[in-house]
């Protein structure tokens, strides 16, 4: 069983990361349910009861995702995906943006918030990220962060198709974080 470790709310310049709540699940609906957003996810599209236990089980005691809102609007635009992953002090970061909110630096600037509070309040030694090859504005994240590609793993990932899926592999450790970061800042103060 891996620890729950419970999340306060985060704000970036332009972002609210925070806890789920059960009465997310319209939000989550409208943009989980678009096969542009889902293509490359393995649990694919979420339909209304779907969105509802995913907001359910991320608002009971083993949150998995965080909700992602606009600062100034409170729109709800997307989840982060953040939790200990198989070994200790070693966590998982991953997004996901409604299709309206893509190219604009949010999954950049959400990730770098939560790897301030992997590394410098959870004391993380490493955060890791996967994702397809196909899927650039994923990897693009992962190297915009200074994530290192660790891995390419073939035809790792079985589909209900029969296909497999190709996965890279991307780790940042806490001395390359704090190589590139200050404690509290909120950008890398080089690249
Ligand atoms: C992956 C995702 C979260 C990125 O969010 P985002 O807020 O658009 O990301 P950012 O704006 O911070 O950065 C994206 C980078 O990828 C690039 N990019 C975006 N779409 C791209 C595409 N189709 N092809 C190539 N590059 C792309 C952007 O130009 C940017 O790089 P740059 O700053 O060097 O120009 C978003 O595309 C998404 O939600 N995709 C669907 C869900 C998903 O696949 N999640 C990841 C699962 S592993």
């Amino acid at each position: 069983m891996l620890a729950r470790v419970s999340f306060s709310p985060r704000t970036t310049s332009r972002l609210v990361l925070r806890p789920i709540v059960v009465d997310d699940w319209p939000a989550i609906h409208r943009y989980m349910s678009d096969p542009s957003v889902t293509a490359w996810l393995p649990e694919g599209m979420l339909d209304e009861a779907g969105a509802t236990a995913f907001a359910e089980m991320n608002a009971g005691d083993n949150p998995r995702e965080l909700a992602m809102l606009l600062a100034g609007s409170g729109e709800f635009v997307g989840h982060m995906v953040f939790h200990p992953w198989l070994v200790p002090r070693t966590w998982e970061i991953g997004w996901v943006l409604d299709a309206r909110h893509q190219r604009q630096g949010y999954a950049t600037e959400a990730a770098w918030s939560l790897l301030a509070c992997a590394f410098e309040a959870l004391g993380c030694h490493r955060v890791i990220a996967t994702c397809q090859p196909e899927n650039v504005a994923s990897w693009r994240v992962m190297e915009k962060l200074g994530m290192r590609r660790e891995g390419h793993f073939r035809a790792c990932i079985p589909r209900p198709t029969g296909d497999w899926w190709d996965e890279y592999f991307y780790a940042l450790l806490a001395e390359e974080y704090f190589a590139v970061r200050q404690p509290g800042s909120t950008a890398p103060t080089s690249s």
